[in-house]
C-alpha cells in the first residue's frame, strides 16, 4: 500500500494553465499512436525534424555489395553519425551491436535475387521478429507499374496492418525498375499510392525537376535514396536540394559507404540535413575532415 499523502503542502493544480497540446513534428502524423511517435523520434530528429539514415540493407538481393563486403570493417565506425541504420536481420544479430540506441529500419521485404525478377518480393519477416528486435520501423519495397505491382503492394499493406497493430511505423520504399522514367510524374505517382494505402513515411529517388511537388502531394514524410555513387559533391548538392524541396531527410548507402572517406561523408551529409549548411561548405567540410583523418 502507499503510504498516505501527508504533505503539509498546499496542493497546486495550476488551473489556469492550459494544458500542452502540441502538434507532433512530423508531416502527417499527428492522428498515430504514442508508440509509433516515439519510434519515428528514433528515427527523425525532432530538433531538426530530419533524418540521416545509412542504408546497409543492399546485400538482401545482391550479395556482398561493394563497401558491405566486411559490414563490421567498414560500416561500425559510421554507427556514430547515422541517425538510423536500415539493414536486414542478419547483419543486425551478427554484427550491429546492441548497445545502438538509435533506430532500427528493418528490411522486411525480399525473395528475389539480381539473378531473377526484383519485383517477385514478398514479405520475410514475422511481425514477432520486428518486436523481438526492438526496431523502429520496417521497411517494404513496392514496383509501381513492375511486373508484380499488385503482390508488392499487398505485402505493404499487410506489413502496414501488422505495424499498425503493435506500433510500427511502415516505409514504403519505391522501387524503380529500368524500365520506368525517374520523373516527378512517376514518383509522385508511387509516393501517393504508397501513403494512400497506409505507410507511415516514404522513401523515394530524388528528381531534379519538380521534386518539391512530389513531396507536396505526399501526405507523409519523404526521405530519398542516394542511388549509384556519385562525386561527393554531386552527392551532397542532391541532398541539399531535395532538404529544399521538403525532403524530410536522406536514406543514403553507397553514396557514404562508397565514398572515399565514409566518416567524412556521413559527417558533411549530417551538416547539410540537420544544419541546411549549403553543398560547398559541407564539400569543403568533408575535404577537411578526409583530410584530417589521412594524417591521424
Ligand atoms: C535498395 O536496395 C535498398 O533499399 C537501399 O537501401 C536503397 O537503395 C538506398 O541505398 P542507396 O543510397 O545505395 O541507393
Amino acid at each position: 500500500m502507499p503510504e498516505a499523502d501527508e504533505s503539509e503542502k498546499e496542493k497546486q493544480f495550476y488551473v489556469d494553465v492550459p494544458a500542452k497540446s502540441e502538434p507532433f513534428f512530423l508531416k502527417g502524423c499527428n492522428s498515430i499512436d504514442w508508440g509509433m511517435k516515439n519510434r519515428l523520434s528514433r528515427i527523425f530528429d525532432p530538433r531538426s525534424g530530419k533524418t540521416v539514415m545509412l542504408a546497409i540493407d543492399h546485400g538482401y538481393f545482391q550479395g556482398p555489395t561493394t563497401g558491405l563486403e566486411r559490414v563490421d570493417v567498414t560500416i561500425l565506425p559510421l554507427l556514430p553519425y547515422a541517425d538510423t541504420l536500415m539493414l536486414t536481420r542478419g547483419i543486425l544479430r551478427t554484427i550491429i551491436p546492441p548497445t545502438f540506441d538509435k533506430g532500427i529500419v528493418l528490411r522486411a521485404s525480399g525473395g528475389p535475387s539480381i539473378l531473377s525478377e526484383l519485383s517477385n518480393e514478398q514479405i520475410a519477416i514475422d511481425i514477432d521478429e520486428a518486436i523481438r528486435l526492438n526496431v523502429a520501423a520496417m521497411a517494404v519495397q513496392v514496383f509501381i507499374g513492375g511486373k508484380m505491382e499488385t503482390q508488392t503492394i499487398h505485402n505493404m499493406t499487410r506489413l502496414v496492418d501488422m505495424g499498425n497493430r503493435y506500433g510500427i511505423p511502415v516505409l514504403g520504399v519505391t522501387a524503380v525498375g529500368k524500365e520506368m522514367s525517374r520523373d516527378a510524374k512517376y514518383m509522385r505517382l508511387a509516393s501517393r499510392i504508397i501513403a494512400e494505402l497506409g505507410v507511415t513515411y516514404v522513401k523515394t529517388y530524388y528528381v531534379p525537376e519538380d521534386f518539391d511537388t512530389v513531396v507536396a502531394a505526399c501526405p507523409v514524410p519523404i526521405v530519398i535514396a542516394g542511388g549509384k555513387k556519385l562525386p561527393e559533391l554531386d552527392a551532397l548538392i542532391m541532398a541539399y536540394n531535395a532538404i529544399q524541396d521538403g525532403a524530410a531527410g536522406v536514406d543514403m548507402g553507397r553514396n557514404i559507404f562508397q565514398s572515399e572517406s565514409p566518416v567524412a561523408m556521413i559527417k558533411a551529409l549530417r551538416k547539410i540535413v540537420h544544419e541546411g549548411e549549403k553543398p560547398k561548405a559541407a564539400y569543403d567540410f568533408f575535404m577537411t575532415e578526409k583530410n584530417e583523418a589521412k594524417q591521424g
